[in-house]
């Protein structure tokens, strides 16, 4: 029988400033083992079942489905997934970008499409409306992109990456995207917009030189969504000055939260493990850049 194995990365979208186009890849995963079955099921871990759906709801079959229709191609053969979840759900670390990704690369698997990186990217954007998260978990590494609903640019960045670890504190609720976005401004002045994008500018150009000390900086320098989603974090002060204390380079919410990431070099890991018990009531995860992006093997190409 034919077997596919996908994985795709969990991502961390904004790193402060660059709100809906700067995104990372970390290396907590999402694997779907797929194989042909008579209708589609989704085989879900227990602490998942209550948040994900088992049929063809699912966002992975919509996207491999929404994949499939780009090349007009109407049916899916059904497969069933088991799927294994190390990223946390509604918590900014792009679970839905990992079914997204996850089901285009099934479609890309099922139907031999052959799709490139930027193709996948493409059908990604069109799903999820902005490139910050799908861009590193298609990728792996930091991506920067843009995406307009025609024009697409994404630049990648890996250099460097791996001196650098990612503490990402993620407290025991969700937030929905759909809220964190609600509650943003609709419009900016001119001055204002012109400072913020000043901002991320210089958070993009220490990413490129690999100045990961003004990179923290900028992280907490955000003009476009922080001042304004910190407050669904009751605790953003006291984590905050716990990651400060405690000395991150920089930190911020990672995508529309309520995880806060603190940005570490050369630390050692008992001295993380010391900060996290003075998180207690956090579950504190300590991660590493993924630099490979969504990965598949498929028996059916490796028997031809
Ligand atoms: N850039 C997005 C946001 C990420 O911050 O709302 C979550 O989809």
């Amino acid at each position: 029988m034919n077997h596919i194995n996908i994985r795709v990365p969990a991502t961390s979208a904004n790193l402060g400033p660059g709100f809906d186009s700067v995104g990372m890849a970390l290396n907590q995963y999402v694997t779907l083992q797929c194989e042909p079955a008579e209708d589609w099921s989704f085989i879900l871990q227990k602490k998942d079942q209550p948040f994900i759906p088992n049929d063809r709801t699912n966002l992975i079959y919509k996207s491999a489905l929404f994949t499939a229709n780009q090349y007009a191609i109407e049916h899916l053969p059904p497969h069933q997934v088991t799927m294994t979840n190390e990223v946390p759900i509604a918590r900014g670390l792009g679970s839905s970008s990992t079914a997204v990704v996850g089901g285009i690369e099934l479609a890309n698997q099922i139907l031999n499409l052959q799709l490139t990186e930027r193709e996948k990217l493409r059908i990604a954007c069109d799903i999820e409306g902005h490139p910050d998260n799908v861009a590193p978990a298609i990728y792996g590494g930091i991506t920067v992109s843009s995406y307009d609903g025609t024009n697409l640019e994404s630049v990648r960045f890996s250099k460097g990456l791996d001196s650098l670890t990612w503490v990402a504190v993620i407290p025991d609720y969700h937030v929905e995207t759909e809220e964190a976005r609600s509650i943003l401004p609709t419009e900016f002045s001119y001055k204002d917009a012109v400072h913020a994008s000043g901002m991320a500018n210089v958070l993009v150009a220490a990413l490129a030189e690999q100045d990961w000390a003004l990179v923290g900086r900028m992280m907490k320098e955000d003009k476009w969504h922080q001042p304004y989603r910190s407050h669904l974090i009751p605790d953003f002060p006291h984590v905050s000055s716990v990651l400060e204390e405690h000395g991150s380079l920089g930190y911020y919410i990672s995508g529309a939260g309520p995880t806060m990431i603190g940005l570490f070099e050369g630390v050692s890991e008992s001295y993380l493990q010391k900060l996290k018990k003075q998180l207690p009531s956090y579950q504190v995860e300590i991660l590493q850049a993924d630099t490979s992006g969504v990965a598949a093997t498929n028996t059916a190409a490796m028997n031809q």
